[in-house]
């Protein structure tokens, strides 16, 4: 694989390139890694790569030229063109494993103010490492860089990221090492035990557990749960933190799944009812806490919440529930909503009147 960055500040690399494992994977030649600098293909006298933002506004914008002639040189008919901005997609592990299957990277790092908006039209795909602004992509082309070079053959112990965190949408599980009991903190007897079988149900086991504890928006939402007795599937939703399966299953017999097509319209109105009336009891909760709260200034919140709910009882769960529930859920969220305004209506009048400033 080959990885082209084109930044303004090569030196940013130089301990990066030059330490632990990327270091190696370039000594292997796994992996080939060029930093460009972005000032070497400025046709200005001065070597000027930034100019002023029409329009007016603070700071410099990062021009297209130089970026645009340094691409065209650097690039090859299978070259992925990948600009680092907060505002690209969310960098995950799944893109990383799909990056370390290409041939070649060319990382192009904003820096300043930002870059003219033309740029993103010779790049293939935008990327952020997360919801916060650096002072520039390089730190961003270094986190991609790492964690595709890890993922090649040859880099890590062969298997060593099958066990990653977020393979599989999974945290990793607790790992130990000497002595067994550190500060009267004990290995669990599992890892000792020399059972293997054990020893992976029990990492599987905490690998679940943590994720579900930790990062519950990474497990799925449903779980189809296998009778270990006849054999039969059972549906359960997945309640957020923790499961517990019916039917005496383990979390070893749970199938996860992202999307459930439920067929058998008695369960789908079953479901359907049971979503929407814990929907209609949050949006109440919600309700009774924003009108703890003096300020008015979380007042949307409930109403977008209901706006949301009674689109979702609209469209999605329409058809499921049947007209005379779909009715009823209707009116319970016009009644909660009522409800809410005449409570803040209520509340200002009594802050009119204790101020003396009513009509
Ligand atoms: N440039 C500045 N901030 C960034 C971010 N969060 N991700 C990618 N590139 C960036």
């Amino acid at each position: 694989m080959k990885i082209d960055i084109l930044t303004l500040f090569p030196e940013m690399y130089n301990g990066f390139l030059n330490t632990s494992i990327i270091k190696s994977a370039l000594n292997k030649k796994i992996v080939d890694i060029k930093t460009t600098n972005i000032r070497d293909y400025s046709l200005d006298k001065h070597k000027k790569v930034d100019d002023t933002p029409y329009g007016g506004g603070s700071g410099m914008v990062l021009m297209c030229q130089p970026i645009f002639d340094a691409v065209k040189s650097l690039k090859k008919t299978n070259s992925k063109v990948i600009l680092m901005t907060p505002q690209g997609i969310k960098y995950n592990q799944k893109i990383a494993y799909n990056l370390s299957k290409e041939e070649h990277l060319i990382l192009v790092c904003g820096h300043y103010e930002g870059f003219d908006e033309r740029i993103r039209s010779i790049c293939d795909m935008e990327l952020s490492i997360g919801d916060y602004v650096l002072t520039g992509g390089e730190l961003p082309s270094m986190v991609i860089t790492d964690s595709v070079v890890r993922l090649l053959d040859g880099v890590i112990d062969e298997g060593s990221h099958l066990n990653d965190s977020f393979n599989n949408d999974r945290l990793d599980y607790p790992t130990y090492t000497k002595p067994r009991e550190y500060e009267g903190m004990k290995v669990p007897d599992v890892l000792l035990s020399g059972d293997h079988k054990k020893i992976d149900d029990w990492r599987r086991e905490e690998s679940e557990k943590r994720t579900s504890e930790r990062r519950p928006d990474l497990m799925y939402k449903y779980l189809l749960i296998r009778s270990t007795m006849s054999g039969k599937l059972s549906y359960s939703e997945f309640k957020g933190y923790s499961t517990n399966p019916k039917n005496n299953a383990k979390r070893t017999d749970v199938i996860s799944v992202k999307r459930l097509k439920i067929t058998e319209p008695a369960l789908s109105k079953i479901i359907a009812k049971k979503n929407v009336d814990k929907k209609i009891q949050q949006l109440l909760v919600l309700m009774m806490k924003v009108l703890e709260t003096e300020s008015t200034d979380d007042d949307f919140l409930v109403l977008d919440e209901a706006d949301r709910l009674r689109s979702l009882i609209m469209n999605e769960y329409a058809k499921a529930l049947g007209i005379e529930y779909r009715n009823s859920a209707l009116k319970k969220i016009d009644y909660i909503v009522k409800m809410f305004n005449s409570k803040r209506v209520y509340s200002k009048e009594e802050i009119i009147e204790k101020t003396g400033k009513s009509r």
